[in-house]
């Protein structure tokens, strides 16, 4: 049996790929190389170029590797260029997604694992958030997501395919052997722009918005190691191939920290007292979104292994230094 990964170029893709092949697992990556890397598909995997949406690439594909699962992270994944381009992000993650999907189920395909999001919460009556609070979303990523995950639930009634669903709160870190990292130029994502100041590849960083409603006025995320998330999606296929469930999961460690206890931990990390400015709020942010686990813990049986702010940045600031010394070298 191969499993297919859509987006296995990209940051969380490569990792994804990595844990498979470590768990002796075959893998088919298929990345059109937007924003991933070929370098970072790993050794062991092979590539596919080109795009997910491609019906008769992926049909072929499908076929001629005989793909029984697919694990699909290919996306358009910025909260704030989602409020500028919605029909780019409507076309990449919906649009698209849905020819992944008819795909699937033409070539017999059995499980699908999709990467949705925390954002299809919006801002959440509470914190921690459960699977079961109002669905949200405030930017059109989070609906293009949430509109994926309703796909998914009608297919699954339709057709002989089971899915799970994971809602990934916020991803950082590297894989702790050093192997890939978040490699994206041009990165949006706090811990990644952190350790870009740091390490001064940029002059210093932004601080969207102190008056939010929470404890420091600034944004509490839940910020997840990029390794614990790719191990909960192979919790997730295992328990798809005993016979469980279609199933939707939050992944994170049920722990917030702010934007400033963040910034504050990359200094720590870094011994480096980087420029912060204190800027106005971004477009599509909300103030506060922290995991419950309680579900992907008790169905998938999935225990995180790298719940440690301080070790995730730690790996991100190491990966920065490789990436850096790779675009030198
Ligand atoms: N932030 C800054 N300065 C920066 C970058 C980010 O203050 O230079 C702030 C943001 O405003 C936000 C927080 O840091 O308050 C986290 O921002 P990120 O861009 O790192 O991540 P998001 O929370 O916007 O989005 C991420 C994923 C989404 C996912 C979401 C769930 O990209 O896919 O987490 O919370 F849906």
């Amino acid at each position: 049996m191969t499993i297919l990964v859509t987006g296995g170029a990209g940051y969380i893709g490569s990792h994804m790929a990595l844990e498979l092949l470590d768990a002796g697992e075959a893998v088919v990556v298929i990345d059109n190389l937007s924003t991933g890397f070929r370098w970072a598909v790993p050794e062991g995997a092979t590539l596919v170029v080109g795009d997910f949406g491609d019906e008769k690439l992926v049909a072929e594909t499908i076929a001629r590797y005989d793909i029984a699962e697919i694990i699909h992270f290919a996306a358009k994944i910025v909260v704030p260029d989602s409020v500028v381009d919605p029909l780019g992000y409507y076309l990449n993650n919906v649009a698209k997604a849905r020819s992944l999907l008819e795909c699937a189920v033409g070539g017999g395909v059995k499980h699908f694992i999709f990467s949705s999001t925390a954002a299809v919460y919006g801002n959440p009556e509470q914190n921690p958030v459960t699977e079961d609070e109002t669905l949200k979303p405030i930017s059109p990523y989070g609906r293009s997501k949430l509109m994926v995950e309703w796909m998914l639930e009608d297919v699954a009634r339709a057709h002989p395919l089971t899915y799970a669903a994971l809602r990934y709160f916020n991803v950082a870190g590297a894989d702790p052997q050093g192997r890939s990292g978040q490699s994206t130029p041009n990165a949006t994502h706090l811990i990644k722009v952190a350790v870009q100041a740091a390490l001064g590849l940029r002059p210093g960083m932004d601080v969207f918005g102190v008056d939010y409603p929470t404890p420091d006025g600034s944004c509490l995320r839940d910020y997840i190691h990029v390794t614990d998330l790719a191990r909960a999606h192979l919790d997730a296929l295992r328990y798809l191939r005993a016979d469980g469930r279609s199933i939707v999961c939050n992944v994170g460690y049920q722990k917030g920290f702010s934007v400033l206890e963040v910034i504050e931990v990359v200094k720590k990390v870094s011994g480096v007292d980087f420029p912060v400015t204190i800027a106005g709020r971004r477009a599509g942010d909300p103030a506060a979104i922290v995991a419950s686990n309680a579900r992907i813990r008790a169905a998938l049986g999935w225990t995180p292994q790298h719940d440690n702010l301080e070790q995730i940045v730690e790996q991100a600031l190491n990966w920065e230094r490789r990436l850096h010394n790779r675009r030198l070298a």
